[in-house]
């Protein structure tokens, strides 16, 4: 008989064409924002999970999923997944690092050229008919080269967005706690950063640790004149004190890939500001770079339910754990 998998989403086949033969899948609906209750409802006969980032693997789904080998995210983030609670199981968590740093590089280069010169409002005045001229002072930008810079969290995304921003003549400041050996960039204090940035880039991941960082009293740090981005995880953000921030011109503008709450709702206060540029969490929404993805995820979940160590794994840690039970 072979493994029985839950893939909480209907993704197009072909990306999951390494499955075939090896698993047996129970699929659930294409746009998903929970575990399918008819999956749930599987749980405690299921030896793998395939996951995306918008659903949270809980104490109580693995609780649930008592012969549970496996769960395998389809992306780098794994702040949906209780790790702790999976490690305490014995079960690898797998991600996707790496297949994805250069197309979200990419967006966040085009979302922060986009709100620097200006583009969301420019082009709506365009559409809407208020281009009369050639405006001398109109629709005024922030000069890219010569600016800073500033990227908080130095991991492969953070670097992969600084070699665009040298190429456009940005001088980069950077703060990680894990990173101190980056020699295109000056490594400052996060207050440092705020306080000297002219644009804020966030590259960290979503952890207790990380989570708020830019709130009330962060944005108080950064220069009115400056600009936001983040492509990152939306929790890194209080939504609340950057909408207030921005309304009060505390902050130049704000262009976002990822919200709290993901979706912003269509009433949130956000979407009347003409310095707000929003996208819907497209940072690896490449063909090239989901269809990888999708098949690093199918590559861990194939190798968890094997007994193999996952290719790419979040908590290791589970395979000491194993052998010292053994
Ligand atoms: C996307 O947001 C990811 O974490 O892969």
């Amino acid at each position: 008989m072979l493994p029985l998998v839950i893939i909480t989403h209907t993704l197009p086949e072909d990306w999951l064409s390494k499955l075939i033969g090896q698993c047996d899948p129970l699929i659930g609906p294409v746009d998903a924002t929970e575990m399918a209750p008819t999956l749930m409802d599987m749980l405690p006969k299921v030896d793998g999970i395939f996951t995306l980032l918008t659903i949270p693997i809980t104490e109580e789904i693995l609780t649930r999923a008592v012969r549970l080998r496996v769960v395998s995210n389809m992306a780098v983030g794994i702040d949906n997944i209780d790790v702790s609670a999976c490690t305490a199981r014995r079960i690898p968590v797998g991600n996707t690092p790496g297949v994805l740093t250069e197309s979200t590089a990419d967006l966040t280069m085009a979302l922060l050229l986009s709100i620097a010169r200006n583009i969301p409002r420019a082009s709506r005045d365009a559409l809407e008919g208020r281009w009369k001229t050639w405006s001398p002072a109109g629709w005024l930008g922030m000069e890219l080269h010569g600016s800073t810079l500033g990227i908080i969290g130095m991991g492969k995304i953070g670097k992969a967005v600084s070699r665009r921003a040298l190429g456009f003549g940005m001088n980069i400041l950077y703060c990680d706690p894990n990173e101190n050996n980056v020699d295109f960039a000056s490594r400052v204090t996060m207050e440092e950063l705020l306080a000297s940035s002219d644009i804020v880039s966030l590259h960290a991941p979503l952890t207790t640790e990380t989570r708020g960082l830019i709130n009330q009293h962060t944005l108080q740090l950064m220069k009115p004149s400056a600009i936001l981005i983040n492509a990152a995880r939306g929790a890194l953000v209080d939504t609340a004190a950057l909408a207030i921030a921005l309304q009060n011109n505390r902050l130049k503008a704000a262009a976002l890939d990822v919200t709290e709450p993901e979706p912003l709702p269509p009433s949130h206060p956000l979407y009347q500001l003409p310095n707000f540029l929003i996208v819907p969490h497209i940072g690896s929404a490449t063909q090239q770079t989901r269809r990888k993805m999708a098949e690093v995820a199918c590559e861990n979940l194939l190798a968890g339910l094997r007994g193999e160590r996952l290719p790419f794994c979040v908590n290791p840690e589970v395979y000491s754990l194993k052998e010292k039970s053994e």
